[in-house]
């Protein structure tokens, strides 16, 4: 980490190896990297959330390492894809974990974004409002414009990985607001 850049953490609502979050979640790290310090983040190995263990001192390691990982951040950027018109259960258990306990929301302040991800045409829209939900909750302050609704996703790569120049000209943009937003704060 370098100090003197503010730090964003990423956040991917995939965890499969070939996920489309990730590729473009490598993409706009390699756009964020000369002016913040980028770290996508692990959210596979917390256990789903449950009160009983969240007692005290004893709550699962990874819940502790994670909420201590999300309070150091400066910003978050979210890239998910949309599971039944809401966001996967891993990246809503992410919320979740860090969130507690309720006096302590390591989510709290922080500016954020969203990109939702689909191979199919209407680009994540419901993942991408339903995280908004949940973000208004936890004081995560989202950026509102412009929003990112990637479709056509699964196109959108060639063989190389490469992802086309349209849709990355989209995110150049998308990435220039987002280190306007994050300046603000
Ligand atoms: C999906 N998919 C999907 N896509 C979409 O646009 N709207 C949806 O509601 C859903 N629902 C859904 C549910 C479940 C359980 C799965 C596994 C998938 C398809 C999804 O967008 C596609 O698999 C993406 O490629 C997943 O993102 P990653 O893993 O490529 O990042």
């Amino acid at each position: 980490m370098d100090m003197n850049k503010k730090s964003i953490g990423i956040i991917v609502g995939s965890l499969r190896s070939g996920s489309y979050s990730k590729k473009v979640a490598f993409y706009v790290t390699s756009l964020l990297e000369e002016k913040f310090s980028v770290k996508i983040l692990d959210i596979g190995n917390l256990v789903i959330y449950n009160e009983d263990l969240d007692k005290d001192s004893d709550a699962p390691q990874e819940w502790l390492g994670f909420r201590q990982e999300v309070k150091a951040l400066d910003a978050v950027l979210f890239i998910t894809p949309e599971y039944n018109r809401s966001i996967p259960a891993v990246l809503k258990n992410a919320l979740d974990v860090a969130s507690r306990p309720k006096t302590d929301n390591a989510w709290n302040h922080k500016p954020g974004a969203v990109i939702s991800i689909s191979p199919g045409a209407i680009g994540g829209f419901g993942a991408n409002h339903h995280l908004r939900q949940t973000a208004a909750c936890l004081n995560i302050f989202m950026m509102e414009q412009p929003e990112a609704y990637v479709g056509g996703i699964a196109g959108a790569f060639d063989e190389n990985d490469v992802l086309n120049e349209s849709v990355q000209g989209f995110l150049h943009i998308f990435i220039d607001s987002f280190a306007d937003w994050i300046n603000i704060f």
